[in-house]
């Protein structure tokens, strides 16, 4: 098994081009089945996840072929609609085939994806969606039978009880070549929904009201193929950021989506961090001490505080001068990386949804396990800003999102080596 050795107390200095988003990618990529010609999709991260993402397409008959960071699909010719269990649970969106294959083949056959390590992840609503649209869905031994009436989905009016972002992405999916109109009410307003409608709308589709809570999808006969460019990964962005701030250091982040990561910046900016943004790039530059962030930190849907720069944010504030506070709205097991924050000497008591962290003056390296992808991040950030040498293993998990780690940070002149 691999492990990351990083050895703390370098100052992070350089610049850096962002990935392409992980959390699009994988959408765009079931997307592409819908279509039915040839897709190039640039700007793709190589990512373990992605990897797995064509591996399905690839069950279901389509090519899926790499070239550097853009991914050719030819999607014209489907052989199956069932996705074996094993592949279902190398990650969990693959849920979101789900709706790309009924938009495409008018039926499917999944599996449950199950909980995972942020804890339980249900599919209500994904479910209970797709039977409003007249899917006829079937569960059994862990498998999901879905059916459409003449191979078609209905359009209908969908009123999401939270603004789940599979959710309102398999919706779309399903919604694009169904009959007649869909409306979702209360839809999930992230940037990766806005990236996966660019790229639905340049195969044609009709979608409207993405970026808001309203979605409005009016079906289409059919799509056709198009080139594409995947938007950068704001979290990766909030990743080496957060690293540097814990670290100490000055960096300037390249082909940045910077609007999109205002809600975190905003925050990151009330530790004393210089930031300053502009022409697709974002600049930072850290405060000999950072401060505490006074208000509490919410994790909320988006323009809320992302959920996924949680942990990475937290690693910076184990540091900070004072008592920052986290309250952590989306998942209910996502504070499983303070064990090993707190082994490397923070001060954080966990209390329910709530977090409380309590600067410390230093952080000292200590043998660590990733417990997922973020929380792996998190503890490479605060290894990065500890005394001495640290260890991660499991670091399966950080592959999973995080396209060339070690390398990125080295360019900035962290000291970290896989072995
Ligand atoms: N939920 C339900 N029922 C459902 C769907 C969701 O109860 O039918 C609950 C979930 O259990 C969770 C909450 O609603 O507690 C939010 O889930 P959501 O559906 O919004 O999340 P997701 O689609 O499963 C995506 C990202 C996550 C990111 C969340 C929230 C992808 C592939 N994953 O997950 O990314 O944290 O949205 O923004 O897009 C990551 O990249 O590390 C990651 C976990």
């Amino acid at each position: 098994m691999q492990k990351l050795i990083i050895k703390g107390g370098n100052r992070l200095r350089g610049e850096l081009s962002l990935q392409g988003c992980k959390n699009s990618a994988l959408p765009i990529i079931a997307a592409a089945l819908l279509c039915g010609e040839d897709c190039t999709l640039h700007n793709c991260p190589r990512l373990t996840d992605v990897y797995s993402a064509s591996r399905i397409l690839n069950c279901l008959g389509c090519r899926c072929g790499f070239s550097g960071n853009t991914v050719m699909v030819d999607s014209s010719a489907v052989t199956g609609t069932e996705i074996p269990e094993a592949l279902m649970r190398e990650m969990r969106s693959s849920i979101i085939f789900m709706g790309a294959m009924l938009g495409r083949m008018g039926e499917c056959t999944v599996s449950v994806p199950g909980g995972c390590e942020l804890g339980p992840r249900p599919i209500d609503m994904h479910l209970a969606a797709m039977r409003k649209m007249g899917v006829d869905v079937r569960e059994g031994g862990g498998r999901i039978l879905c059916r459409t009436s003449g191979g078609k989905a209905k359009g209908a009016k969908i009123n999401l009880s939270f603004p789940s972002v599979g959710a309102t992405e398999n919706i779309i999916l399903c919604a694009v070549t169904a009959e007649g109109e869909t409306v979702i009410n209360n839809a999930a307003r992230e940037p990766e929904i806005c990236d996966l409608c660019g790229f639905l709308r340049a195969c044609g589709a009709d979608i409207s009201g993405d970026g808001g809570s309203s979605i409005v999808v009016n079906g289409r006969m059919k799509l056709h193929g198009c080139e594409y460019s995947i938007m950068p990964d704001r979290i990766a962005g909030a990743t080496y950021l957060s690293m540097t701030a814990a670290a100490g250091g000055e960096i300037i982040l390249k082909n940045a989506c910077i609007p999109e990561m205002e809600p975190f910046l905003t925050v990151l900016e009330q530790t004393g961090c210089s930031i300053y943004t502009g022409g697709g790039k974002i600049y930072l530059r850290s405060s000999p001490r950072l401060r505490a962030v006074p208000d509490r930190i919410r994790t909320m849907p988006h323009p809320g505080f992302p959920t996924d720069a949680q942990a990475v944010l937290m690693s910076a504030l184990t540091l900070a001068d004072g008592t920052s506070i986290f309250e952590e709205n989306i998942f209910d097991c996502r504070y499983r990386h303070t064990e090993a924050l707190v082994k490397m000497g923070a001060d954080i008591q966990v209390l329910g949804k709530v977090a409380v962290v309590k600067g410390v003056s230093k952080l000292s390296g200590a043998s660590v396990e990733a417990t997922d992808l973020r929380g792996g991040a998190a503890m490479a950030a605060a290894a990065l800003a500890a005394e001495g040498t640290s260890e991660i293993t499991r670091i399966s998990h950080i592959d999973r999102g995080y396209e060339k780690f070690e390398e990125s940070i080295r360019l900035l002149g962290g000291d970290i080596r896989r072995v």
